[in-house]
């Protein structure tokens, strides 16, 4: 693990976190420069009407704007690209985006399209931008991918049925504004998968090779908000304390792992939702009890400390029984969540392992995992997950 006195970079955007934050966005779209927005968002959104409320703020404050709602689940590069044209077409100058993470990365893909004028296939991997995008503001409505704090773009690839992370300071948002009030129009499926992303964000930054203090600090407490407050959330979806404490978590999580980046669990996750289209969150609620077994063995003490923010009274345990302990508590979460899906539910088969554990093997996630990991590792990972 990382020693305390090595040099840090801690990056993260402005944000406003609260109650009312998303009525704020006219006002900050007009302090950025904006003229004309291109706002983002997806069908879902728009139905429950949040786009219509940011719409309404940005035209208060004197925006002109257009709207771009081609944006499906795991946004696909050629939806990215048509959102550039438009971008043009319209002159936007500033970039909004509403809803979860499929809006959000589109929006950063847009950004980065049309400031560097190559298609979006050309930037994935680290560090990969050369020009600044435009002003993106985010207003997330969902409580768990933390696109609208992280470096991370997530794009999938239909041709090859891959997604690819484009990871750069670039697609870090010039500003979020995080209203735990859009978490209560999530339903209970979006809010275990979403908590469930937020969860495994936690804890693969916190066992990071690059995680540090400033880190650990986040992914600490939002591993303990989550555990304690998801179940609940999603049993009672209008409470309000309750869905702030889970967007707390999931804001803490990506402060976290935008900066420490993830591991294993997300590598394979990607894979799983190149090739099936399947929602990340649950890509990650299958994986993530078998990528904790395969991993703690490298980092015993920080997976009790994980287990510790889950709640569990480790004392006079040996290391076996914490593993236990820790396990039974993970699979606990999954199963009170709904998100106890083994991979053949959502259509994998044992044939299928090897060109999901070779894909997984080339996502840039792996590099910081705690454990190293070969080929033959993800997909015994993968068999135990089926
Ligand atoms: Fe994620």
């Amino acid at each position: 693990m990382a020693s305390a006195f090595e040099l840090r970079k801690f990056v993260a955007p402005e944000y406003i976190f609260g109650v009312g934050a998303r009525e704020l966005v006219g006002r900050y779209a007009k302090n950025l420069g904006g003229h004309k927005a291109l706002v983002v968002s997806d069908p879902g959104v728009v139905a429950v009407g949040w786009t219509d409320e940011v719409i309404a703020s940005l035209s208060e404050a004197g925006l002109t704007h257009a709207l771009y709602t081609g944006v499906s689940p795991n946004p696909k590069a050629h939806e990215v690209m048509t959102g550039a044209e438009l971008f043009q077409a319209e002159n936007c100058n500033i970039l909004v985006s509403v809803g979860g993470g499929s809006p959000t990365d589109c929006a950063k893909g847009i950004g980065i399209v049309s400031s560097n004028h190559q298609h979006i296939l050309e930037f994935e991997g680290i560090d990969k931008v050369q020009m600044p995008m435009p002003p993106l503001i985010c207003i997330p409505t969902t409580g768990g991918t933390s696109a609208d704090v992280s470096q991370f773009a997530i794009i999938t690839n239909l041709e090859e049925k891959i997604k690819f992370a484009i990871i750069s300071k670039s697609v870090v948002p010039d500003l979020s504004l995080i209203d735990p009030l859009t978490l209560t129009t999530m339903d209970p499926f979006l809010t275990a998968c979403t908590g469930l992303d937020a969860l495994t964000h936690g804890v693969e930054a916190y066992v990071s090779n690059a995680s540090s203090p400033m880190t650990d600090l986040h992914a600490l407490e939002a591993i303990r908000l989550i555990s304690e407050h998801l179940v609940d959330s999603i049993k009672d979806p209008t409470d309000v304390e309750l869905r702030t404490k889970i967007m707390q978590g999931s804001l803490q999580a990506g402060l976290a792992f935008s900066n420490a980046i993830l591991g294993a669990n997300h590598a394979m996750a990607h894979s799983l939702g190149g090739e099936k289209d399947a929602p990340h969150g649950e890509c990650n609620a299958i994986l993530l009890d078998h990528v904790i077994e395969f991993n703690l063995p490298a980092t015993p003490e920080r997976f009790a400390r994980i287990a510790e923010a889950m709640g569990l009274d480790l004392r006079g345990m040996d290391s076996q029984a914490r593993k236990k302990a820790l396990l039974d508590k993970v699979r606990e979460i999954k199963q009170a969540a709904g998100m106890d899906k083994m991979l053949k539910d959502v259509g994998i088969r044992i044939g299928d392992l090897p060109i999901l554990s070779k894909k997984a093997l080339n996502d840039p996630c792996l590099i910081t995992n705690p454990r190293k990991a070969n080929q033959r590792d993800l997909e015994v990972i993968y068999g135990e997950s089926l």
